[in-house]
Parts: C-alpha cells; sequence; structure tokens
C-alpha cells in the first residue's frame, strides 16, 4: 500500500529536518584528520596526539583532530596525495618524502653525515633556510608548519657491518629519494625503496637484508626482531614536516588558525624534546631486548664510512640545488671534502 503525505505533514517534516541540521552545523566541530605511519610510541606519534589534545583544549572544542597512526589510512605515498585532494587535513612526512611533489630540496636533509647533532640541525630547521623551504611547499597547495626532529639514523642487517665493504651486495630498504638511494649505492648496496608499512614484513621474510632508521622507528616497528646486527653510525639524519592543506587552513577563521598555531609550536617542543628521549630509550631497548648485536664504530671505522658517503654531497647538489646546500653549510659550519 502506498503511503501518502499530505501538505501540512509534509511542511512539519521538513522544518523538524532544516532545524535539526541548523544545529547539527552549528555545533558541528571543524575536524582535522591528521594521518601518519608511525606508531602512537614514538616522538612523531607523541607529537600527533599532543596537538589532537591542545588544539582541542584551546578553541574548547571548535576544533576536532582525529589522529590516525601506523599507515591506517594512508601508507606514504598515498597520504600525500590524500593531503592535497583534502581527504585529510594535516601530516608529519619525513623530509625524503616531499621530492615526487617536485620540491626535490628537501631531499638535501638525506646527505650523510650533514649534521653533527640536533644544535647544528635546528640552526637549519628553525632559521630562514628552514622556513625558505617550507615556503616551496605552498605551490603545491601544501602548508609548511613546523618541523618536527625524529633523529640520527643507525643501519642494521644480518650480518655485521663495520667496513663499506660490508655492504656490498645487500639489499637495503630506503625511503623514496633519490640521496638515500645515493647513500646506498656509494657503499655497494642495492637500494630498494619501499614503504614504511611494507617494511618489517621485508625484513621478516628476507625479502631484503637490511636497512637504516632512527633507533625509535626500528624499535617500535620490532625490526629489530628481525635483524641480527646493528652499527650506531649516526650517518645521517630523519625527520618531519608538519603540513596542512593549504586550502583548508586559509579557509579557518583567523581566531582558530591563531590557536592552533599555538598549538604547533607547543606540538613541536613535544616533538623536539621527545625525539632525543624516545631515541635514546629505544636504543637502550633494542639493547635489553638481546636479539640485535649492536656495534659501535671506532674511530677509523667511521673515518671509512665517512669517506665512502661524503662524496655524495657533490653528487647529489644538482638534485638538491647549490644555493639550498651552500646555505646549509654555512648555517653548520660544514666543510665539504676537496672533490
Ligand atoms: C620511513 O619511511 O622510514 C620514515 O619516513 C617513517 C617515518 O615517518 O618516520
Amino acid at each position: 500500500m502506498k503511503m501518502r503525505m499530505t501538505t501540512p505533514w509534509r511542511f512539519a517534516l521538513a522544518m523538524v529536518l532544516t532545524s535539526i541540521g541548523a544545529n547539527a552545523f552549528a555545533d558541528a566541530p571543524i575536524v582535522i584528520k591528521f594521518s601518519h605511519v608511525v606508531a602512537v610510541d614514538t616522538p612523531k606519534g607523541k607529537a600527533a596526539a599532543f596537538f589532537a589534545k591542545r588544539a582541542e583544549e584551546l578553541t574548547k572544542g571548535q576544533v576536532k583532530v582525529e589522529v590516525y597512526p601506523n599507515s591506517q589510512l594512508y601508507k606514504d605515498k598515498e597520504e600525500l596525495q590524500a593531503l592535497q585532494l583534502g581527504s585529510v587535513q594535516m601530516l608529519a612526512p619525513s623530509l625524503s618524502k616531499f621530492a615526487p611533489l617536485g620540491v626535490k630540496e628537501f631531499e638535501v636533509f638525506d646527505l650523510p653525515f650533514l649534521f653533527n647533532n640536533y644544535a647544528e640541525l635546528h640552526r637549519v630547521t628553525q632559521g630562514p633556510v628552514g622556513q625558505n623551504l617550507l615556503s616551496k611547499l605552498e605551490a603545491q597547495g601544501i602548508t609548511g608548519l613546523a618541523y618536527w626532529d625524529n633523529g640520527f639514523k643507525v643501519f642494521t642487517a644480518n650480518k655485521p657491518l663495520k667496513k663499506p665493504a660490508d655492504f656490498k651486495g645487500l639489499r637495503m630498504r630506503i625511503q623514496s629519494s633519490r640521496v638515500l638511494m645515493a647513500e646506498m649505492q656509494a657503499l655497494g648496496a642495492e637500494p630498494q625503496v619501499l614503504a614504511f608499512s611494507e617494511t618489517y614484513q621485508a625484513l621478516q621474510t628476507r625479502m631484503l637484508d637490511g636497512t637504516e632508521n632512527p633507533p625509535s622507528n626500528l624499535y617500535t616497528q620490532k625490526m629489530h626482531e628481525v635483524q641480527k646486527h646493528l652499527t650506531v653510525s649516526n650517518h645521517g639524519y630523519l625527520g618531519y614536516a608538519l603540513v596542512v592543506n593549504k586550502k583548508f587552513w586559509d579557509g579557518l577563521p583567523a581566531n582558530l588558525r591563531k590557536l592552533l598555531t599555538q598549538a604547533v609550536e607547543e606540538s613541536t617542543k613535544v616533538a623536539n624534546d621527545q625525539a632525543f628521549v624516545a631515541n635514546r630509550d629505544a636504543m637502550a631497548n633494542v639493547k635489553a631486548a638481546g636479539k640485535t648485536e649492536i656495534h659501535m664504530p671506532t674511530p677509523e671505522e667511521l673515518l671509512a664510512l665517512k669517506k665512502a658517503l661524503l662524496p655524495v654531497h657533490a653528487q647529489m647538489t644538482g638534485r638538491v640545488g647549490q644555493d639550498t646546500l651552500k646555505a646549509i653549510y654555512r648555517e653548520t659550519g660544514f666543510k665539504p671534502p676537496a672533490p
């Protein structure tokens, strides 16, 4: 039997629906979806959670941040596409991952032995050089809000890695970066680009032989359980840019953007403090787990590693841009080796 609604009933129903819709809209918070690929218990994971909490507190619930860790929503490449399309509003990809968007300069951070410590790094990331690099993302529809630290990388494999010759022929997982590719090739290894979320399995099944990570990433992904040897090489840096979809950011009411900027500043401090602590603790945890032999390179071994890797700077200058590289050298006092 067909039900027919009389005009007064139709009118009443429309009124109810309109008022529900209007109320729902008035009370609905602005939602920021924040996707990332690492565990919650990492510098980035903790800083993202802190940002979510502070954003909601400072805006008194007018902004709600939904954090999706561990590649739950998107893997490395997809998350950047999702950001540009506006399917998510915020990310903090590693600096190595921006080149596919056409901003190749970010690969400068991948150059081996470019920074000796966090202090040198911060002169770049917290100064004009870092700011200038972030501004290059605007043309891609992305606004760079801050740099978040992770840390300095260690090499791992199932054989000891003491001298460059030990890397020969090893299939090493890298992030998608030409500079990292050149780094592994300089050691005679075979670089393999793979999404972060697929790395553990590739190592476990021995599809790949080894990789490089800051200890916090290695430990929280349990990679140490499937890697018998680790060399504390600190041969390169891995960190992040906290980025937001530009259209979304520019479209926010100015007062909310200001409060979110404050939340960003506070979370940057959390990320950077956590980076130091988390990597130190992760190394201790890897040691305590007893599954991986840890090797501290001798000064001679470190020198041999540097000798093999430093030519990557000259080789990759065209890729990362002479001006960017020189500006970083100026900030840090790095002296490039004579060609
Ligand atoms: C990686 O792919 O190794 C890292 O970029 C993961 C991350 O976000 O720290």
